[in-house]
């Protein structure tokens, strides 16, 4: 379900034609919906509404302060990776009591940040991390609230990039050493137990591996719990997948099943960390094409959107569907739909049916507000887009397109 429909034959973003937006911002362009954005927050929180729980919406899939500033005032928490999205956080007014801190390479001063902040937990992914947040700690004179983060050696059956839970992956401390690790902790000072956190991958279509996977932290929190360690949250991560092109990911309401139903009896707040299935089908990057060339090969549309602007394409060979915003009559043809980058890779749509396009056409690149403008990069010296947020017939921009001085700052000749 998302805000995205055609109306009298050009594509809009609830009441917004995109075609006013590429007029009066420019392009490449993101465009977020808030009816969308809202109600998928929404309908996460109701589908584990018979259990207590804190939704962390995982910053790293879009970042944009509007976006997050939605979610604080929805009641939602926010899982961060970096002291700079904890900035972000405290930007908006985000409850820091709702923040879960995740990620293998948390620096001292960033853990310092975030004790400070007064956030609910660290996820911890190493006994030397667990270490040194001990020492931050002491020297603040608190106890910092910790999980340790287990990788559960499931098989997420998804992309191996975005497959966090297997035994050969960087993520979490292996299953079986977790037991020892909260031990050595209570010989620790700094320090106080306070959850479980597991997360084995991102664009999950299948419930089976997450299942699988709170059977086994379920079974670990009980026995933590047996053994007197003061764990109130059980951490069960993000990773809920979403409608690209054919994939059938299940619905939230048989995730939450998935996940509720071996955990039920923990007594524990579930805390889920979601990203993408909050925000990727809310937005598009709208762009206008450049030039045709047709080679005796293939038919390219070039645009003026390229890897730097979203690089899911480029990187894991992912597909967006790709719209036109004001169709063309006429015969269909197949199409390269390709940016301006100086890289073989910069493919935005491979082998794609499209109407007949013009030069100076819009096109919309769906299922975008994830990992779109929060990956983007000046690469090539191309400003990043900028980001608008839509609501009901208002349109506003919430983050300008960079200006050559932006591109630049800090540099010197
Ligand atoms: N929690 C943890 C610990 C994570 O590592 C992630 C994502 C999430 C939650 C949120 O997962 P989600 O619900 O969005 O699947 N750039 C890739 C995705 C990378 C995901 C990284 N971790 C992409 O564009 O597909």
């Amino acid at each position: 379900m998302n805000h995205f429909e055609a109306k009298g034959g050009a594509l809009c973003c609830e009441a917004v034609p995109l075609e006013r937006i590429a007029r009066d911002v420019g392009t490449p362009t993101y465009v977020y919906s808030t009816a969308t954005l809202t109600r998928h927050l929404r309908v996460v929180q109701e589908a584990f509404a018979a259990v207590p729980t804190l939704v962390c919406y995982s910053v790293k899939a879009n970042s944009n302060l509007a976006v997050l500033k939605l979610f604080a005032k929805g009641g939602a928490g926010f899982d961060i990776v970096s002291g700079g999205e904890l900035e972000r956080v405290r930007r908006v007014g985000g409850d820091t009591r709702k923040v879960v801190f995740a990620g293998v390479g948390k620096t001292e001063a960033e853990m310092v940040a975030a004790l400070k902040a007064g956030i609910l937990m660290f996820n911890v992914e190493s006994a030397e991390e667990l270490e040194a947040l001990s020492r931050v700690g002491r020297q603040l004179g608190v106890a910092a609230p910790f999980a340790l983060r287990v990788n559960p050696d499931v098989d997420a059956k998804t992309h191996r990039y975005i497959a966090t839970g297997l035994k050969t992956s960087k993520f979490g401390v292996p299953f079986d050493e977790a037991m020892a690790l909260y031990a050595r902790s209570r010989k620790l000072e700094g320090l106080v137990a306070r959850g479980l956190d597991c997360h084995i991958g991102s664009q999950l279509t299948d419930t089976r591996p997450v299942r699988e996977a709170m059977t086994r932290v379920g079974g670990l929190y009980r026995q933590l719990k047996a053994k007197g360690f003061p764990l109130t949250h059980l951490d069960v991560g993000g990773g809920l997948g979403v409608t690209y092109t054919t994939e059938s990911p299940p619905g939230v309401a048989d995730y939450a099943r998935a996940v509720i139903e071996p955990l039920k009896d923990l007594g524990a707040t579930l805390v889920l960390e979601p990203g993408r299935v909050l925000v990727a089908n809310a937005g598009v990057l709208l762009t206008r094409v450049l030039y045709r060339k047709q080679t005796p090969a293939k038919h390219f549309v070039i645009v003026d959107a390229g890897m730097n602007d979203l690089l899911r394409p480029a990187l894991y060979e992912a597909h967006h569907d790709i719209r036109a915003v004001a169709p063309r009559k006429g015969r269909a043809r197949t199409v390269e739909v390709v940016g301006p980058v100086c890289e073989s890779s910069d493919v935005l749509g491979h082998a794609r049916r499209l109407p007949p396009v013009a030069q100076g056409d819009l096109l919309a690149i769906m299922t975008a507000g994830a990992y779109g403008m929060s990956m983007s990069s000046s690469y090539n010296s191309r400003p990043r887009p900028a980001e608008v947020l839509v609501d009901e017939d208002r349109a506003r921009v919430v983050r300008t397109r960079e200006t050559f001085t932006d591109l630049m700052r800090g540099e010197t000749a």
